[in-house]
């Protein structure tokens, strides 16, 4: 007996696509799952202005599958030098719904971001005053500190002050890892969220060391210890509308990640929804999936939801070992492995 799951149409509210001809390779994955996603603006060069985003944007849109009503939310790249007129532009275009502070140094393409996060203040407080999202890679960068302890470091030293210091601006920490995530974001004020990946709901960091090392399970922020995995699952599970959906799939070409020096980041987007089902699920928890992949996002960035469903069927099937990626290829989540769940 087939068992169903309908779901109101869910959203990503953290990917990566790249640009160019691969996009044509990722991005069916996403638009046969999700109405909206927000999409990262780690390119090279960084969309830091409203121009570069609406020209990505038509990029995107031009790579859809014909016949998919997929929306890209856009987002700005902030550096040191972002002026506060920008994030007036932004405002304006309609199809930007925040601005994302990477820590200059902190992950795959960071290199153009924020050094001081003091340089910013007024952009930050113009963000406030027109409702704009801040979305915030949040480790701090200093290669002394562990890096096991580099989020809850970026907690107390940054993040903590930053919210307090511009007390309207909305929020959103990005693929949280640490039980001090999860408990800073219960506590502090509203309008703080978090977006949590199907990676650090399902796995610790044993398994990056398992039998040998295991490039394919590195991303940033790194996996974490079993402790907090359970800490987070119970976060997502909760029914708290602060933690929302966000897959962090950030595709890389093989031989990039299987190298001596390897990228930060792992592919998700082919099974994104199957993947939190196999967590969710494990946690005995489904009916709690819709609010977390369907509400929550929408209601947090004062958008509508979505109206159409989605049906998700409890029959199992094998992960790819790969998908093609220009001419390269990608290793995905779960390669060669069995998945509970499928959309139907
Ligand atoms: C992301 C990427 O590859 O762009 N990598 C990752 O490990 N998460 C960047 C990011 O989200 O930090
Ligand atoms: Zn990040
Ligand atoms: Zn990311």
């Amino acid at each position: 007996m087939s068992e169903y799951l309908t779901l109101l149409r869910p959203d990503d509210w953290h990917l990566h696509l790249r640009d160019g001809d691969v996009l044509r390779d990722v991005l069916p994955h996403t638009a046969e799952r999700f109405a909206r996603a927000v999409i990262m603006p780690n390119l090279k060069p960084a969309i830091t202005t409203t121009a570069l985003a609406s020209e990505y944007r038509s990029r995107i849109l031009a790579a859809l599958p014909v016949g998919s009503d997929f929306q890209p939310l856009m987002t700005l790249y902030l550096t040191d030098h972002t002026p506060v007129t920008e994030i007036d532009r932004a405002h304006q275009s309609g199809f930007i719904v925040g601005c994302k502070l990477y820590p200059s140094g902190v992950t795959t393409h960071s290199d153009a971001g924020v050094t001081d996060i003091r340089k910013i203040d007024l952009v930050l407080e113009r963000m406030s005053q027109l409702g704009l999202v801040l979305q915030v890679h949040g480790e701090v960068t200093d290669l002394n500190i562990d890096i096991f302890d580099r989020e809850h470091y970026f907690i107390d030293t940054v993040l903590a002050p930053l919210v307090l210091r511009h007390p309207k601006l909305p929020v959103v920490f990005e693929h949280i890892t640490s039980s001090a995530a999860v408990h800073f974001v219960t506590h502090t004020r509203t309008r703080v969220g978090a977006t949590i990946t199907p990676q650090h709901l399902l796995y610790n960091r044993n398994e990056i060391f398992k039998g040998g090392i295991r490039p394919h399970f590195y991303c940033l922020p790194i996996l974490k210890t079993e402790k907090d995995r359970i800490g987070l699952l119970a976060a997502a599970t909760s029914g708290n509308p602060r933690f929302f959906l966000g897959t962090d799939s950030a595709p890389h070409a093989r031989h990039t990640k299987e190298s001596a020096c390897g990228c930060a980041g792992m592919y998700s987007a082919h099974a994104s929804l199957e993947l939190y089902l196999e967590a969710f699920e494990n946690a005995g928890a489904l009916e709690k999936f819709e609010g977390f992949a369907s509400k929550f996002g929408p209601d947090f960035y004062s958008l509508p939801r979505n109206i159409d469903t989605l049906i998700l069927q409890k029959k199992s099937w094998i992960a790819p070992a790969s998908y093609i990626f220009g001419s390269d290829e990608i290793i995905p989540m779960h390669a060669n492995q069995l998945l509970r769940w499928q959309i139907k």
